[in-house]
């Protein structure tokens, strides 16, 4: 039996600079999206991918002496790697300068021209050569361009046209017939009513003013206009038109989604193309609200963003994750700002899911020497808990097919909530107290139980957190614990099973501290290895001890750290990543691979056979695929260049460094 498909897009960004949080929000959604299809058990294709052409990046690449490729090469493996920390799982990334895309492109405005959809005429209109745009007589009042003031001229020039015009009413009927097919609502009424009911205009679908795009296959000095380009990346990645088969296995997509801004060129060219191409239409483009500033809208252009991977790197993918979804109802706009991020981080990932997990360990450690035992004695409260864990998933799938991500979690969350409302009512200390055994083993395996429950239902909108429980929990190998359906039946937990002693998953956040300690914007490898670490740590710590209120740490908390001198046995570069290092180093006992962001600073056989101190106890991750299993400790000079560390005297490999 072939498995249902489920085709999920983003948008495919610009590469003229960095991305930030606000495109992180849009493919965060599809991710966990994504996810949750895979584990609802659909066969499921997600595609992320960049949009490289125009003239806009033409200028870019020009302004940092750069030629357009090597420009956009260098943004792309950046934007894959904060992809990787993110923990995005697409299926594929699209460039629109790959082979595989030109030629699809040029194949797609072939056909459309051959079949009469696109037209050759003379494009006449008001010109304003600074700002290569054209006005019409009405924008462009007394003859002076509207952005620069210039005068602007009449120019003519040949052009190609698409006839948007012969496909205005069917898009339109199919608008009117298909509810879901733009959402929110809101959206569907702003196109209908600002450009459907007035009339579609001609399409100019090609320029002469700049290079850096997709020629016309036909006729040279004619590049293919950036947004047929772009668009057609839904359908070009999947093999369109040379190779059918992806095409038939997962088109059309089942969500698009996008920020509000780009809606109508994904609901009224998109779609048009689409018809005349004679594919079927997406069941559905969403286009979500806009993530602002206090200050306002952020743009690459207005220099205000907040760099990404400075987030992840201080608080972790996981917290950033779960605040992009639960902040702000998917389809409205919302305001990030740090004290909101650390509330949430505080008060529902430390305080209510922490301290639940926290508790129960503590626990079932100090009551029932570490082992949950089957339950044997039921009681109050035990009817009302399980109801709720045993219907949260099907709330939440109800919700997650309206991409409500925000009111799924707060459905995980109400369930989390009535767990610890259920470890104050069954007391267990005073069971304990009580000599009352059955019931006491009884009530901690219900906890455990949930929590494993909980930890199912994460897995979408969290990766890594769950498989941090389910190690607490002691059920790492229990695949059979931890499939979505796994989070319907009651009791799968197995009496017998021994858990970990507690570790804190998240770390409060104290907010001064971290006013003190905020990196500078866009000083990523600075904060990375100076403030970041050292700010999760120092927090967690604080987390145990909420007294403590100077930003100094104990000595216990430093010696939470495992620093070691690891030697480095041998290096080579990664393919594709101009920046990193796979490196593999012994411990002494123990070797480790490890991928460093040093490739600019030294050249593999350079640093093979250094000693350089090591932190041997950080979780592993995985950068470009590859496992990460620790860190080489650097020093930052003010323009970002690394140096390694290195120890004084000869010292064996493994040396613990206190
Ligand atoms: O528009 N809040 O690329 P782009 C929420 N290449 N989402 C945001 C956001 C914010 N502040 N800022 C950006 C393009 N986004 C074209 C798309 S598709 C065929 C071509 C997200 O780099 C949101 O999804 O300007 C938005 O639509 C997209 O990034 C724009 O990215
Ligand atoms: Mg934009």
């Amino acid at each position: 039996m072939t498995r249902k498909s489920f085709y999920i897009t983003t948008p495919i960004y610009y590469p003229s600079d960095k991305l930030h949080i606000g495109h992180c929000y849009t493919t965060v959604a599809a991710d966990a999206m994504a996810r949750f299809k895979r584990l609802m058990g659909y066969d499921v294709w997600f595609l992320t991918g960049t949009d490289e052409h125009g003239q806009k990046i033409e200028r870019r690449a020009a302004e940092a002496g750069k030629t357009p490729q090597v420009f956009v090469d260098e943004i792309v493996e950046w934007i894959k790697e904060l992809w990787d920390i993110l923990d995005i799982s697409y299926s594929d990334f699209i460039r629109t300068t790959e082979e595989r895309h030109k030629q699809s492109v040029q194949a797609i405005f072939k056909k459309l021209y051959e079949q009469g959809d696109i037209y050759k005429d003379k494009y006449e209109g008001l010109y304003c050569t600074p700002c290569e745009a054209f006005w019409t007589e009405r924008q462009a009042e007394e003859g002076c361009c509207p952005d620069c003031g210039s005068q602007v001229e009449m120019v003519s020039e040949e052009s190609y046209f698409f006839k948007m015009s012969k496909y205005a009413q069917r898009l339109y009927e199919h608008i009117l017939e298909n509810e879901d097919f733009i959402q929110p609502p809101s959206r569907k009424n702003e196109m209908i009513n600002n450009f459907l009911k007035p009339g579609l205009e001609e399409l100019c679908v090609s320029r002469t003013s700049f290079d850096w795009g997709v020629e016309v296959p036909f006729d040279n000095g004619h590049i293919v206009y950036v947004w047929l380009d772009a668009l057609s990346n839904y359908i070009t990645a999947l093999g369109y038109p040379q190779d059918m088969e992806k095409v038939e296995q997962y088109w059309p997509a089942d969500v698009q989604l996008i920020g509000k801004e780009i809606v109508r060129f994904h609901t009224i060219y998109w779609p048009i193309f689409l018809m005349a191409l004679g594919l079927p239409l997406p069941r559905q483009v969403f286009g979500h609200g806009w993530l602002l500033l206090q200050e306002g809208k952020m743009s690459k252009s207005k220099g205000n963003v907040i760099d990404p991977t400075v987030l992840v790197d201080q608080y972790g993918s996981d917290a950033i994750r779960y605040f992009l979804l639960r902040e702000i109802p998917f389809g409205s706009d919302g305001v990030f700002t740090t004290e909101a991020l650390i509330q949430r981080i505080n008060f529902d990932l430390a305080n209510d899911l922490g301290n639940l997990i926290h508790r129960t360990l503590n626990m079932v450690n100090k009551f029932a020497g570490g082992v949950i035992e089957a339950p044997s004695l039921e009681g109050e409260h035990d009817g009302e808990l399980k109801e709720l864990a045993l219907e949260t998933s099907g709330e939440m799938e109800k919700l997650m097919d309206k991409l409500l991500f925000s009111n799924a979690l707060a459905v995980l969350w109400k369930l989390v909530g009535r767990a610890n409302k259920y470890i104050d009512e069954t007391e267990p200390w005073a069971l304990n107290r009580e000599g009352k055994r059955e019931r006491l083993n009884t009530v901690l395996y219900n906890y455990v139980e949930t929590i494993r429950i909980i930890s199912v239902l994460l897995q979408p909108f969290m990766p890594k957190t769950p498989y941090r429980i389910w190690e607490l929990i002691g059920i790492s190998g229990e695949t059979s614990q931890q499939t979505w359906d796994s989070s319907k039946a009651w009791g799968l937990y197995k009496g017998g099973t021994r858990v970990k002693k507690s570790e804190v998953l998240f770390p409060r956040i104290e907010l001064e501290k971290e006013e003190e300690q905020k990196p500078p914007k866009k000083d990523r490898k600075k904060s990375r290895k100076v403030v970041g670490k050292k700010t999760a740590e120092t927090s967690k710590a604080s987390a145990e001890n909420q007294a403590e209120s100077s930003s100094h740490i104990k000595i216990d908390d430093f010696a939470r750290v495992d620093l070691r001198v690891a030697e480095i046995l041998q290096a080579e570069k990664v393919d594709g990543a101009d920046k990193l290092l796979k490196v593999k180093v012994s411990l002494g006992q123990e070797e480790r691979q490890i991928v460093a962001g040093i490739a600019q600073y030294y050249k593999p056989e350079e640093i093979v056979g250094k000693k350089v101190l090591f932190v041997a106890n950080l979780a592993p991750v995985k950068i470009r695929g590859i496992e990460s299993q620790g860190m080489l400790l650097a020093a930052v000079d003010a323009g970002g260049k690394l140096v390694l560390s290195s120890v004084d005297k000869e010292i064996a490999p493994g040396s613990r460094v206190s």
